[in-house]
């Protein structure tokens, strides 16, 4: 099935709303799982960067898990910004701090990380090589990437049951949200050349019938 993009950034207030208030427990502690087998608790770096953070609720959850670690978390909408400021808990706003940077960008709140971690962000992308190249601009030789994102499935009815099975007690707004997400997403030997071209030699794995999670120093 061939790739339908949507829109890059997400800045409609219904839509953010329905996102911001969406339960995706389950993923993003997935997502921050697979982070931890990667690397040991305490030996992540101390400033770290999070490409795409939305809402922030990944952002809360790495905050939460890494003690150790600043955040510094982009993302160029600014409604999803003022949602993700508004929720962030007091006890996390000494270690949290949220910019408004579209990709590709000349500037980052740092010139480097060691660490740089997205959730969802690829497949907004038009073109996937804003975030490759944003990881190699961003991320200090040997640091570490964890990104994970949608698989696009191979056929429109896949794409249904999907939606059908993991969304279906949601709102209209989100499901319509998670079915064009499916159809923007690319596949994994999508990602895959992607990698190659752009010469980064990152494991990609499927974890869940729908989520891959792409991994590795840079
Ligand atoms: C599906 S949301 C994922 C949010 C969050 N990472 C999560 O997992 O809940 C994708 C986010 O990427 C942002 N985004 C898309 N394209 C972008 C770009 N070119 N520069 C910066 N942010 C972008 C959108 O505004 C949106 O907030």
């Amino acid at each position: 099935m061939k790739r339908i993009t949507e829109p890059e950034l997400m800045e409609d207030e219904t839509q953010v709303l329905a996102y911001a208030n969406a339960d995706f427990s389950e993923a993003h502690n997935h997502f921050i799982a697979l982070i931890q087998k990667q690397i040991v608790t305490d030996q992540m770096s101390e400033i770290v960067l999070e490409l795409g953070c939305g809402s922030g609720d990944i952002t809360q959850r790495f905050a939460e898990t890494f003690p150790q670690c600043v955040v510094d978390a982009v993302d160029g909408s600014q409604t999803m910004l003022n949602f993700a400021a508004h929720r962030l808990p007091l006890h996390l706003q000494q270690r949290v701090n949220f910019y408004s940077l579209l990709l590709p960008a000349i500037h980052f709140p740092k010139p480097r990380y060691q660490a740089v971690f997205s959730n969802s962000l690829l497949h907004h992308l038009h073109n996937p090589n804003t975030l490759w190249e944003s990881l190699k601009q961003v991320v200090n030789p040997g640091g570490m990437v964890f990104i994970m994102d949608l698989i696009r499935p191979d056929s429109i009815s896949e794409a249904k049951q999907l939606v059908y099975d993991y969304a279906s007690g949601e709102p209209e707004i989100l499901q319509t949200d998670f079915y064009n997400s499916l159809l923007a997403a690319f596949s994994i030997p999508e990602i895959r050349q992607q990698l190659n071209r752009v010469g980064l030699e990152l494991s990609v794995e499927q974890v869940t019938d729908r989520h891959v999670f792409i991994a590795g120093k840079i």
